[in-house]
């Protein structure tokens, strides 16, 4: 079984041949076992789905510039027979562990002074784990994951999925903003004025739910990181964790942990992740409708780009102020993305490529 998939690997990467089905197939077979990258075993999160594609060449794609990092991380798991699954969680735990403004418990706080995260995680075969409302975890996506693979439901939020999280040998971080959050918030207290996120927009002019514009290390900030894999074997899998938007309202809860609209997966078609302005990809049912969009024959680009454009008709005016940006991934590898203004990017590894692509978009 070992030797069968190493000589698979090298067929797929060494001869830059794509895998035939009958090979694919039996490559799916033999990865139906799994440990996850925490070291704890864990039953298989579902039965892989039979593999009719032909060529097999690992893609991995992320939202905004920190996804070039995440990326790496997804990509040694992609290139080690790893699977998609694995690689979104390992991908995204990199951006939740770094300081940003927007991801992971050193992000901004909500308005009353306290971070409190969202996640989810799909993988091939429709299995699927969320957690909302979470506070003093540092990586949702993991608990994410354990809700999908370790409980009979898909979205734990608040109170009770912190009980799960410490239940599952997670640790309980101090109650404490990062030192650049803690600036943040001391700044908007001065005005405390709450209105709904103008997400991104804002980010760029230094102001705004999503601010501070530029990190320490000269980042440009973003509000989500969605990552979006396919494996070797031919299975998708994506993921997505946010703190939502900065100084929101208590208990608000965006798209970014809400199965098919932050995210959705179905590895027939392709995969979707948003990013943007969470009310308004959740009332579009924004990634699903991505994947429906690609399912009637449109390319990633132009499924992302259909989805933005309902946003628009049906925000009209209000559209100037908001940004939604759609990525897309399809089973064959081939990825794309749209936005509602320019500014938005996304990071792409594969075989041949690791770079940064501007999105485009509606507004210029
Ligand atoms: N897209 C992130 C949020 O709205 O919370």
């Amino acid at each position: 079984m070992y030797n069968r998939r190493k000589f698979i690997r090298a067929t797929a990467f060494s001869l830059g041949a794509g895998l035939t089905a009958a090979q694919a197939a039996s490559a799916t077979a033999t990865s139906n076992t799994n440990t996850d990258i925490n070291g704890i075993e864990s039953k298989p999160s579902g039965q892989p789905l039979k593999n009719t594609a032909a060529i097999i060449s690992p893609v991995v794609i992320s939202t905004w510039d920190a996804g070039l990092e995440a990326n790496k991380a997804a990509w040694t798991i992609l290139t080690n027979e790893g699977r998609a699954l694995d690689a979104v969680e390992r991908g995204v735990m990199v951006t939740e562990e770094s300081l940003n403004c927007c991801v992971g418990l050193g992000a901004n706080p909500d308005r009353d002074g306290i971070v409190t995260l969202d996640a989810c995680i799909m993988d091939e075969a429709f299995n699927c784990g969320a957690v909302a409302f979470l506070e003093r975890i540092k990586h949702p996506i993991c608990v994410a994951r354990r809700v999908m693979e370790k409980t009979p439901h898909v979205m734990l939020v608040g109170e009770g999925a912190q009980q799960f999280a410490q239940a599952e040998g997670f640790t309980l971080e101090p109650k404490v903003l990062s030192k650049t959050a803690q600036a943040s918030y001391e700044e908007w207290l001065k005005r405390s004025n709450y209105r709904s996120p103008r997400i991104n927009i804002e980010n760029q002019k230094g102001h705004g739910p999503f601010a501070p514009a530029k990190l320490p290390n000269g980042e440009w900030n973003h509000d989500t990181i969605g990552m979006l894999a396919l494996d070797m074997f031919g299975h998708l899998s994506g993921s997505c964790t946010t703190s939502g938007a900065g100084f929101k309202m208590r208990g608000r809860v965006g798209d970014s942990p809400i199965i098919g609209a932050g995210l959705y997966v179905d590895n027939e078609v392709g995969a979707c992740v948003a990013t943007g302005q969470g009310e308004d990809v959740i009332r579009v049912a924004g990634a699903s409708m991505v994947v429906e969009a690609m399912r009637q024959g449109r390319s990633p680009e132009a499924a992302c780009q259909a989805l933005i454009e309902r946003v628009i008709r049906i925000k009209k005016e209000k559209a100037k102020d908001i940004q939604v940006a759609f990525l897309a991934l399809d089973n064959k590898g081939n990825t794309g993305a749209y936005a509602i203004h320019p500014g938005f990017s996304y990071a792409l590894r594969s075989a041949t490529e690791e770079k940064l692509i501007v999105a485009k978009s509606y507004f210029t």
